[in-house]
């Protein structure tokens, strides 16, 4: 489990801390994200909405769902009912903003919760989606067994998160982006100067592949696949109960 946490002075645990850094950037989050990312993480959750859609859902959990982006693309699918939950109150509040903006607040639903006690019974959702949010767990297993809980048998579950490219020389360009650069314009433009950086740290500890696709065996997903995303610098998981 990774012990990598936002801030290295701090006696709070790594849920407290995270929550408080998410609040901290959350007013530069989506400008960041799309210059750290060069937009790309755009074409990353279309593709989690793509495969989603094919099993039609009618209930979406969006886990760690942020500013919401991700639930505001899984609007186009013909879901009747999506929940944005996120342990971040400063994300989840310009989230609500986007969707209020977007007329969309009769289907998307955002609530304040942690993905390692959801608010939920067992078996509530058809399909449960969580983008670059399941490396900031404090415990994985205990938020992937969360998940399990309340997807419904059959339901379908959708992972994006960072990953390495394994291949030369795109494994040494990206190692030189995350370690130098990413952080760099974290400091430059984000008030939070350990938040890019605890961002980069933990994406190089954190299993991807198939150690990720062996972590969701072991909780009880099935059908398990992964599909690395413009090199291997994300991967998307897809499995089912
Ligand atoms: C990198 S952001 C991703 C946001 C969004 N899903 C996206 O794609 O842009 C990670 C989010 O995970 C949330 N998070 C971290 N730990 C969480 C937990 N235990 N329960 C719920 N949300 C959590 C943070 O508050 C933050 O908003």
């Amino acid at each position: 489990m990774s012990k990598v946490k936002p801030y290295k002075n701090s006696a709070l645990g790594k849920k407290e801390q995270v929550t408080k850094m998410f609040d901290n950037i959350s007013g530069d989050y989506d400008g960041l994200n799309r210059v750290i990312s060069f937009g790309i993480d755009i074409k990353w959750r279309k593709n989690v909405v793509k495969i989603i859609n094919k099993s039609n859902p009618e209930s979406i959990l969006d886990i760690a769902t942020g500013t919401g982006d991700l639930a505001i693309n899984l609007a186009e699918t013909h879901a009747t009912k999506i929940v944005g939950l996120d342990i971040s109150s400063g994300m989840l509040e310009i989230g609500k903003e986007k969707v209020k903006k977007k007329g969309l607040d009769s289907k998307i639903e955002m609530v304040l919760g942690d993905s390692e006690k959801l608010p939920f019974k067992n078996d509530t959702f058809d399909a449960i989606t969580v983008a670059f949010g399941v490396r900031n767990f404090e415990n994985l297993d205990n938020g992937l067994k969360e998940i399990y809980r309340v997807l419904k048998p059959n339901g379908t579950f959708v992972i994006l998160e960072t990953s390495i490219p394994t291949k030369t020389p795109f494994k040494q360009g990206y190692n030189l982006y995350t370690k130098n650069i990413m952080p760099l314009i974290g400091k430059i433009f984000s008030k939070d100067r350990s938040a890019y950086q605890y961002l980069s740290e933990s994406a190089s500890v954190f299993p991807y592949g198939e150690a990720l696709n062996n972590i969701l065996r072991k909780i009880g997903f099935i059908n398990v696949e992964d599909f690395p995303q413009t090199l291997g610098v994300a991967t998307i998981y897809k499995s089912s109960k």
